[in-house]
């Protein structure tokens, strides 16, 4: 049995790369199947549930505080949604999905992109910020991650997510970072965005 609680969609259209859905914190498999729908309407769906409770809340990862993580809990939890992913491909015969995460969810997928490479076809982060200070150097040579941060977020800093686009650009990523003029919470804008950047890139 996989690791992960989860909901599968499957896809009206073989072609269309799967995305996996990673919800932000306090939310559940069942938040992002909408999102993910309108991102991609032909394509398999895969949305795990985070196994960390903060307070009652689903997340991917331990935090200690806002914006402080629980590194070596990042890389397990890393490892064990890389796990999840290659069983989801087995059991439901799958190709290599794009991630399409936010907030937490875009955290945790930044990290499976950094610690293991090749587990993703790609990825759409929205609201990302570094998961992990420092990281064994990989090679992603080619994936396409576009990434969507909020000029008025008042979680994640300019610093900080240029400095996670810059660890992508080094690994060989085609990286695509836009700020949207808005705060943290997801936007029609992003939708649009990403809707029109997995028909490029899927
Ligand atoms: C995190 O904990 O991953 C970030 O602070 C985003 C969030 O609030 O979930």
């Amino acid at each position: 049995t996989l690791s992960h609680i989860h909901r599968f969609v499957p896809g009206a259209d073989p072609a269309a790369t799967p995305l996996l859905l990673l919800h932000g914190t306090g939310g559940d498999e069942n938040d992002l199947l909408p999102l993910g729908r309108a991102l991609s309407p032909g394509a398999a769906l895969v949305s795990p549930r985070g196994r960390v409770l903060e307070h009652g809340m689903p997340r991917f990862f331990r935090r200690i505080a806002e914006g402080i993580f629980d590194e070596d809990d990042v890389r397990r939890r890393a490892g064990e949604l890389a796990g999840f992913v290659a069983g989801a491909r087995a059991a439901y015969g799958l190709g290599a999905p794009i991630a399409v995460g936010y907030s937490n969810g875009a955290n945790i997928a930044a990290a499976v992109l950094l610690t293991h490479p090749g587990v993703l076809a790609g990825a759409v982060l929205i609201r990302p910020m570094q998961p992990l200070g420092s990281t064994e150097p990989v090679r992603l040579d080619g994936t396409p991650i576009l990434m969507l941060s909020g000029a008025r977020d008042p979680i994640v800093t300019a610093d900080d997510v240029g400095g996670l686009a810059e660890r992508f650009r080094a690994a060989g990523a085609a990286v695509d970072h836009r700020t949207l003029p808005t705060g943290h919470p997801l936007t029609q804008a992003d939708v649009d965005i990403a809707r029109a950047w997995i028909a490029e890139a899927a």
